[in-house]
């Protein structure tokens, strides 16, 4: 339970007033329509925003699992950057709504985890993928932002190391290698990721893993997808955040990056000593 003085439960009854005219506004407005005939719209700006995790009759995904991934987003991509019958992995699956999407659209998709949450996700460390060069059309990754969630006990698990120390980065960065590997030329990898800001320092967590993304694909498009249902979304912590001037993560990136193709701008940018030559190109 937080403890509140006067002044901030006041502060909270007003940000309560002004949440609840907000939510009927959001509800009245056909802008903020997300779904037609039952799928979600294909998006026309790099900012979405989802009131709620899945869409449909059937649920996608497991809206009880901390860090689910709006269906919505996965949706988008699949029906961007797939055609019917192409292969979609997902490394970190979590509760498997890339599964369940792909296999609303008729794509087929491997869901790996380091602990499955269902039987048709398949127990495997994101830093080693088992799968041929060059077999995969699309790569969806929402990986764990930190240490933030608590996902799971595995010791090989990215959600048990700080997005302050820099192994957080290096070990996410050997997805990053597999996920290049695996992927067929001109094809796109998404990664969804948020900042972080704790204890009075701010992290730029998405910076990094772009600048991570950068050495091996070209960059897409980024896109803001605001970010909702967090435990500081609550009127005593946007109190706080005025009160001592610093901000709530208000939005996450998904990073879409392509995997150049075999001709020109695709060698590493930094220097660094990735093995290229192990990867028939
Ligand atoms: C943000 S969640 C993914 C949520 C998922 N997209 C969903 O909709 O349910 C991140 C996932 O990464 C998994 N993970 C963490 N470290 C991993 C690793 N080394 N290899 C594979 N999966 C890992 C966690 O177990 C967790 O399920």
């Amino acid at each position: 339970m937080e403890e509140t003085t006067d002044t901030e439960s006041q502060q909270v009854l007003l940000e309560k007033k002004k949440e609840v005219v907000e939510k009927k506004k959001t509800k009245d407005s056909g802008a903020t329509k997300k779904v037609d005939d039952g799928k979600p719209i294909i998006e026309s700006t790099t900012l979405w925003d989802y009131p709620k995790q899945s869409y449909g009759k059937t649920p996608k995904g497991n809206n009880k699992y901390a860090g689910v991934t709006p269906a919505f987003i996965i949706y988008n991509m699949v029906m961007r950057y797939t055609q019917p019958g192409d292969l979609v992995v997902d490394p970190m699956c979590g509760s498997g709504t890339t599964i369940d999407v792909c296999k609303e659209e008729g794509r087929r998709c491997i869901g790996y985890d380091i602990v499955p949450t269902r039987p048709d996700i398949i127990q495997n460390d994101a830093r080693k993928l088992p799968l041929e060069n060059e077999s995969v059309d699309m790569i969806f990754i929402d990986s764990p932002y930190g240490d933030n969630i608590k996902y799971n006990e595995h010791p090989a698990n990215f959600g048990e190391i700080s997005a302050e120390d820099e192994n957080f980065y290096k070990e996410l960065e050997k997805t990053m290698a597999e996920s290049y590997r695996v992927l067929k030329p001109g094809k796109v990898i998404g990664w969804l990721i948020g900042d972080q800001w704790v204890k009075k320092k701010f992290t730029p967590v998405g910076f990094k893993i772009w600048a991570g993304l950068s050495k091996y694909f070209e960059t897409v498009d980024i896109i803001c997808v605001t970010r909702r249902n967090q435990s500081s979304n609550t009127g005593v912590w946007h109190y706080r955040a005025v009160k001592w001037n610093f901000y709530l993560r208000g939005f996450k990136y998904l990073f879409i990056m392509r995997k150049p193709l075999a001709a020109g701008g695709d060698q590493p940018t930094n220097g660094d000593k990735v093995a290229w030559t192990r990867y028939d190109r």
